[in-house]
Formats: C-alpha cells, sequence, structure tokens
C-alpha cells in the first residue's frame, strides 16, 4: 500500500518536471524543420548546395534550395547535385512541402513511393534521373492536390498505371523519354480535366491509334507525342484542341493527310509532324 503510494507520488512529480521542458519542444515545429534538413545534409553528403548549409545558423529559411513561408518549409530545390541514396522518408516529415524539384540527380532506385507520404505536394519533379522498374497500380496515393508530375527522362518500365487519371488538379504530366511500354491508359489521362502539358514521347509503346479522347483535354497548350509508335490518321477530335501551342507527332506511323484544322488554330506556333507516312500535300497553298 505505502509502496504503491510512493510509487504514483513519485510519478506525478516526475510528469510535473517532465512536462515543462518536453511541450515547447515538440511543439517547436522550426526547430524539428531544422533538424530534419539537418538530416538530409549529413544523410545525402556535402553536394554543392547541400556542403553550404551552415549547421550554426538557426535560420534554415534562408539556406540554398530551401524556401519558408510563414517559418515553414514549403519548398525544396536541389536539382543537379549528384545525389544517389534513395530519397528518405524524413524529407515528407517536412509537413507543409508543396514543392520538390530534385531533378537532374543520381537516383537510380525505383519509382520513390516515400513520398507518397508528402500529402501537401503540388509540384514534383523527379526528370533526368536514372529511377527504373514500374510505376505501381497506387500511384494515385501521391498528393491528389498534385498540379505536375515530371517523370521525364528516367528508365521507368512497363505499364503507365490507369490511375495516373486521378489527379483533378494536374496541370502537367511528363513522362517522355521513359521505358514505358504496353499500351498507355488514353482513356483516363483524358480524365485529367486541368492538363495543359502532356508528354509521351520517346517511350516504345505498342504500335496504336492517336487517341480520339485526348481531344477531350481542351487545355491543352503542348502535346508532345513523337516516337511512340502512333499509327492510322490523326483524328477530327484533335481539332478541339484549339489552345495549343506545340503539337509534336514526329517520329510516329502516321497515315493520311494532315488535317486542315491545324492552320486554323491560332495559337500554334510549333508543329512537328516529319517521319510519318502521310500522303498528299503538306502545306495547303495554292501554286502558280
Ligand atoms: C525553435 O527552434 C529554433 C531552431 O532550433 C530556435 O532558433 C528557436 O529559438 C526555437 N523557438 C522556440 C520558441 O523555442
Ligand atoms: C560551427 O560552430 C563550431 C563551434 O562554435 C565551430 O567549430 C565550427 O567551425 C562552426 N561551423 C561553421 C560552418 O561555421
Ligand atoms: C549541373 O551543374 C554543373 C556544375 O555544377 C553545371 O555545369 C551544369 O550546367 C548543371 N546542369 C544542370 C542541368 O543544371
Ligand atoms: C508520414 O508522415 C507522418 C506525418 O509527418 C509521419 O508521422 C509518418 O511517420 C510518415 N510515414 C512514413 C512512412 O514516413
Ligand atoms: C502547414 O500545414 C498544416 C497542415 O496542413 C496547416 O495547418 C498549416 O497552416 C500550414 N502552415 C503554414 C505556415 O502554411
Ligand atoms: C551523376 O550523373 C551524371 C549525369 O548523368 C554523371 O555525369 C555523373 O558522373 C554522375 N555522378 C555520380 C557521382 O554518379
Ligand atoms: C518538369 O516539368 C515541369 C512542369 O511541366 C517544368 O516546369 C520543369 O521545367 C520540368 N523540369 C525539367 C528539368 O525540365
Ligand atoms: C480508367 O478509366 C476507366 C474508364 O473510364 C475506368 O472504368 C477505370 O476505373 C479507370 N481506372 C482507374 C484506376 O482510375
Ligand atoms: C514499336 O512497337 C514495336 C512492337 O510492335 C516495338 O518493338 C518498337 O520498339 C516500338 N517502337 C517505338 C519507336 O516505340
Amino acid at each position: 500500500m505505502a509502496n504503491n503510494y510512493r510509487a504514483s507520488f513519485s510519478l506525478f512529480f516526475t510528469a510535473l518536471f517532465l512536462l515543462p521542458r518536453s511541450c515547447p519542444q515538440s511543439t517547436n515545429e522550426s526547430g524539428d524543420e531544422h533538424q530534419i534538413l539537418l538530416g538530409l545534409k549529413r544523410y545525402w553528403g556535402s553536394s554543392p548546395v547541400l556542403g553550404r548549409w551552415n549547421p550554426n545558423s538557426s535560420d534554415h529559411c534562408s539556406w540554398g534550395g530551401v524556401t519558408c513561408t510563414n517559418g515553414m518549409v514549403t519548398a525544396i530545390f536541389l536539382p543537379n547535385q549528384t545525389f544517389s541514396k534513395p530519397i528518405p522518408p524524413s524529407l515528407c516529415h517536412l509537413k507543409n512541402l508543396t514543392y520538390l524539384d530534385l531533378s537532374y540527380n543520381n537516383f537510380s532506385t525505383s519509382f520513390p513511393t516515400v513520398v507518397y507520404n508528402c500529402s501537401n505536394l503540388k509540384y514534383l519533379d523527379l526528370s533526368n534521373n536514372a529511377f527504373a522498374g514500374q510505376l505501381t497500380a497506387d500511384i494515385n496515393s501521391l498528393s491528389a492536390k498534385l498540379e505536375h508530375l515530371n517523370l521525364s527522362a528516367n528508365r521507368i518500365t512497363g505499364k503507365i498505371p490507369a490511375s495516373i487519371g486521378q489527379f483533378p488538379l494536374l496541370k502537367s504530366l511528363r513522362l517522355d523519354t521513359n521505358q514505358f511500354d504496353g499500351s498507355y491508359p488514353a482513356h483516363n489521362i483524358s480524365n485529367l480535366a486541368s492538363l495543359e502539358v502532356l508528354t509521351l514521347a520517346e517511350n516504345p509503346f505498342l504500335p496504336a491509334a492517336v487517341p480520339v479522347e485526348f481531344g477531350k483535354l481542351t487545355r491543352l497548350t503542348y502535346l508532345w507525342v513523337s516516337g511512340m509508335n502512333m499509327t492510322r490518321e490523326i483524328p477530327e477530335s484533335l481539332s478541339s484542341l484549339t489552345e495549343l501551342s506545340l503539337l509534336a507527332m514526329n517520329n510516329n506511323m502516321l497515315q493520311g493527310t494532315i488535317p486542315t484544322w491545324v492552320w486554323q488554330h491560332k495559337k500554334l506556333q510549333y508543329f512537328y509532324m516529319y517521319s510519318n507516312s502521310f500522303t498528299g500535300r503538306f502545306h495547303p497553298v495554292s501554286l502558280p
């Protein structure tokens, strides 16, 4: 009895003693983020930019490649650092992170699913690395706030998962210059109603007709679908893409004629159709 009493009495005092010290620490989110960034520096080593992160300076918001909003880290911009060690989970403990650019590094793992946990991400650029393997069907576990996804110039194989069509706010989707094969989920991609930039070019897809559904993507300004085994004629449905400034369909197996609507699209500045199997005259000029 007496022992029990003494035990709970001392527990009570231990708690009193610990509380004032542990509380401010666990609510100092800026201090936590400082530690997370120092952890990244230790982990990835002294790259050109991380080498200049001074651990003695408490103001990590002024470090190169780091941007804060109201004292919380919102952007990490670290392209071209020769990072090769996989992206660590701690990166997503920066819970206000909305912008992540790790392009032009030396990552060679499969797609880093740890970034699924960056739940506020709007911009993800992992282009120009050596990411390999396949994207998995749960790619829609990436932040639903995503507006820009750039996976260009990697070594990703297999099919593009149909769940790629589940990002209602996505404005740009760049999947060009990889090793995606099989067929691509044209129908699901055409559900990305906010899409302005779409690149699927330079992937060894199976031969298939130009997707009629892409005519639904009426906000597109940039459509790069070169070198991806597209066959048959350019469908009339694409005439609805009146916002296009670039349309690149070169190096395919397209047939028929260049449709006349392309000459009426006032915003079209770049139009690449070479290396196809078109017939007929290329430009509607009247010869003398
Ligand atoms: C929070 O942590 C930062 C960085 O370690 C430190 O500069 C700041 O004084 C701390 N703020 C509070 C209220 O403890
Ligand atoms: C950080 O502070 C320590 C101790 O004051 C000092 O030895 C070290 O040179 C400082 N490092 C930098 C990068 O300023
Ligand atoms: C990468 O950095 C090197 C030197 O640090 C520079 O010469 C090169 O232009 C950079 N490349 C890109 C793509 O930023
Ligand atoms: C995901 O983030 C939450 C909140 O920041 C964190 O508690 C959790 O441990 C993270 N999960 C992983 C797998 O890193
Ligand atoms: C950081 O994110 C949290 C949770 O999403 C949010 O409540 C908070 O307002 C954000 N802080 C800033 C400074 O944006
Ligand atoms: C990183 O990749 C670049 C370009 O792909 C290459 O030139 C460089 O040698 C690589 N560096 C390391 C450390 O692997
Ligand atoms: C990746 O895509 C984004 C959004 O379309 C674009 O702004 C960025 O320049 C691209 N990154 C590279 C390295 O080209
Ligand atoms: C892909 O689109 C089809 C047709 O609209 C739909 O039935 C299917 O649920 C979509 N798949 C995913 C994973 O979103
Ligand atoms: C076209 O498809 C064939 C399979 O029928 C494949 O071997 C080839 O690599 C593809 N070519 C391109 C340029 O995607």
